[in-house]
């Protein structure tokens, strides 16, 4: 007898995450049938289109309250996977979606966390709002599954002199982060759907945090390879800890006395903290926090490394990210 296809509810399928998980969700068809939700607003965008095409249900919904239509179209669902951005700093919409899978028994939700390892509160402001998410979560007593990813190829690389890849890197990278020694665990965006394909459908994961990553690397090795695949030397500007950590006291402040331009600047200098300075983001400390190791469990997925990754990008076989909307 066939077996049941595991049904996948996805929002934010039309983000960078999210597409890469419902890309892999819709190429292993025999295991699950996905279902997107549209906000209202994006309804008629393109990608939908093309996850239809594919075998995928589309449906529209809101998820600025929890409401008896969002709770009707996740009734039956196994997996509902949330891969949206905080916008604005909200966590209405996930936590909404988070109470209306719980009313309608969903048996398996996965917040939208996707980033590098961190410590619980006070390290970052964007992980500080996750943990309250993952509270909420927890509260409900809604059966979940942790996903953090390592920091992406995508947001770390270095621009070259001759600007030949500046058109290619939304954040390009102009200064070292501290001695540029501290090791991270980094991966290419589009390994992820892969990854979360497998999570979602183990038992083993349930109720647990499971962190993936391609490869380690440190900031200085990373100029490095940029510098030898491309024969351009890129010049090395280093910012100590000190310096970093005046410059985030003084984008919250600005941003606690209502200045909006600085919320941006402290979200990534945070980031940079925990990546470069305390180095949080490595697999080792997620074992400490308790996280399965996706590597470890999968190690028949095969990952992009950073050299294919940057000669795709220098050879104009990988675009940009974010396309149109940074
Ligand atoms: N590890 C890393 O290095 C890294 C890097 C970047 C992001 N991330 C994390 O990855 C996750 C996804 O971020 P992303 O950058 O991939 O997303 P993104 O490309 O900015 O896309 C955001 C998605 O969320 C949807 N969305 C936003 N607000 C919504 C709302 N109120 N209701 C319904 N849908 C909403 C958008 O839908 P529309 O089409 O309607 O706009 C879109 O599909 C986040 O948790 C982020 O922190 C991690």
């Amino acid at each position: 007898m066939a077996r049941e296809r595991l049904r996948v509810t996805l929002s934010g399928a039309t983000g960078e995450t999210g597409a890469e998980i419902a890309n892999a969700i819709l190429d292993l068809s025999d295991t699950f049938h996905l279902t997107a939700l549209a906000r209202p607003a994006s309804a008629n965008k393109p990608e939908y289109e093309n996850f239809k095409k594919r075998g995928a249900s589309i449906i529209v919904a809101d998820l600025g309250t929890v409401n008896d239509h969002l709770v009707s179209i996740l009734k039956g669902c196994d997996i509902v996977v949330c891969a949206i951005t905080l916008e604005g700093l909200d966590p209405r919409p996930m936590n909404n979606l988070a109470t209306a899978a719980q009313h309608a028994g969903v048996k398996r939700f996965i917040p939208s966390l996707f980033g590098p390892v961190c410590p619980p509160r006070g390290v970052a402001l964007i992980r500080d709002l996750k943990e309250d998410m993952i509270d909420h979560i927890k509260n409900l007593n809604l059966p979940y599954t942790l996903v953090d990813v390592g920091w992406w190829y995508q947001m770390s690389l270095p621009a070259v002199p001759s600007g030949r890849l500046d058109h290619l890197l939304v954040f390009p990278i102009t200064t070292i982060t501290g001695s540029g020694n501290v090791e991270c665990a980094m991966t290419d965006k589009r390994d992820i759907g892969r990854y979360v394909a497998r999570i979602i459908a183990d038992p083993q994961t349930l109720n647990r945090s499971v962190f993936l990553y391609n490869e380690i690397w440190t900031q200085n090795k990373l100029f490095d390879l940029v510098e030898r695949l491309s024969g351009e030397t890129i010049p090395r500007q280093h910012e100590t800890q000190e310096d970093l950590k005046l410059k985030i006291d003084s984008a919250k402040k600005r941003w606690n006395d209502g200045d909006e331009t600085a919320l941006a600047p402290f979200v990534m200098m945070a980031y940079y903290y925990t990546l470069w300075i305390r180095g949080d983001n490595t697999p080792a400390k997620a074992r400490g926090l308790g996280y399965l190791i996706a590597n470890d469990m999968y190690p028949d997925i095969k990952s992009t490394s950073l050299e294919d990754y940057v000669n795709g990008l220098l050879d104009g076989d990988i675009g940009r990210i974010y396309v149109g909307r940074r």
